[in-house]
């Protein structure tokens, strides 16, 4: 009895052991870099699913397409509503900084300030997205970014052959300096995997290569996509859409809330139209609302309508 019961354990135990083998052999054909994601799922209580995305359903909290500078860790990020603040003039006396602050996780890009427009845009920043080329504004300002901020988890986006780890990466190196110097700054950057996935999605959107059609992808760009990962639901504030600057509700305010000068639409018009060099602002904005009639994503400050 207690002898049959044992072996009864122990068949029970190899049938798990060889199904265990087996969806190892599976998800390492179909999917070696999701491994330890489902992993992770096993280790979780209640498993939570992106309520949003129809090709992509799996559980949230790492992002293997950005890694810790220091630790060489991948990203751990799991917000509810998250709040991305544009760096636009739109936000200028906008009054909504209360209200931000109350999301789960708030997105900034670059380095947009805080300090002094506080009213506007609110104060906690949990996530800034930089672009290579905004990081030595960072730089500028270490103490304020990497010791007052230090619980800003910092995403750099780039091309490789600026943030190359093999000590040819300009702003790869500027990164790991900056980690040297402050130990406690969460710095991530992403990987030539992932950035190569977001060049895939903007031809998948457009039709075009961006490559090949001459243009940058911008921090928006980016920071929509990660957040789309992270997020449950998201609310963006202060980006105008594809039509705005044709508009009749059309207000004149600057490229920044935080610069004076440059105007926002001819801005855009530059960049849409230059033949190399520039930011598909517009073609983005199209791209967005598309993916806010899939995803939890509304805009505000000006609201979009998204039928
Ligand atoms: C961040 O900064 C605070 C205050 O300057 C400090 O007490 C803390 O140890 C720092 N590190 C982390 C990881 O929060
Ligand atoms: C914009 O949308 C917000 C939230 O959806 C709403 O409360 C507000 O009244 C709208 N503003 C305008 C000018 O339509
Ligand atoms: C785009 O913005 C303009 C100006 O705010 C507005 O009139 C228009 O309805 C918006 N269109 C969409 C599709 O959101």
């Amino acid at each position: 009895m207690v002898e049959s019961r044992h072996l009864g354990t122990q068949r029970k135990s190899i049938i798990a052991i060889s199904l265990a083998a087996l969806l190892f052999v599976i998800v390492r054909l179909t999917n070696e870099v999701n491994f330890l994601l489902i992993l992770n799922c096993f280790e979780q209580t209640g498993v939570k699913w992106m309520p949003f995305s129809d090709k992509q359903r799996r559980p949230l909290r790492t992002h293997y397409g950005y890694i810790n500078v220091k630790t060489q860790e991948p990203l751990q990020l799991d917000c509810d509503i998250c709040a991305i603040i544009s760096n636009s003039g739109q936000m200028a006396g906008q009054k909504v900084g209360i209200e931000i602050d109350q999301s789960s996780c708030i997105w900034r890009m670059n380095n947009a300030p805080t300090k002094g427009y506080e009213v506007d845009v609110g104060k906690k920043t949990t996530i800034r997205v930089v672009s290579h080329t905004s990081v030595p504004l960072l730089l500028k300002n270490p103490d304020y970014f990497f010791k007052e901020t230090n619980s800003t988890v910092y995403v750099i986006w780039g091309p490789f052959r600026n943030m190359r780890k093999d000590g040819n990466g300009i702003v790869y190196n500027m990164l790991k300096k900056a980690v040297d110097s402050y130990p406690d700054a969460k710095i991530y950057v992403t990987t030539e995997k992932r950035m190569n996935y977001c060049d895939g999605v903007f031809k998948e959107e457009t039709g075009k290569d961006r490559v090949q059609s001459g243009s940058y992808l911008s921090t928006g760009w980016f920071t929509l996509i990660l957040a789309m990962d992270a997020c449950y639901g998201i609310h963006v504030y202060g980006m105008i859409n594809d039509t705005y600057c044709k508009s009749e509700a059309f207000r004149k305010v600057p490229y920044h809330y935080y610069e004076p000068g440059r105007d926002e639409c001819d801005e855009y018009f530059l960049h849409e139209n230059a033949p190399y060099g520039g930011h598909r602002f517009i073609t983005e904005k199209k791209v967005f609302a598309k993916w806010a009639k899939k995803h939890t994503i509304i805009f505000t400050h000006p609201n979009w309508t998204l039928s």
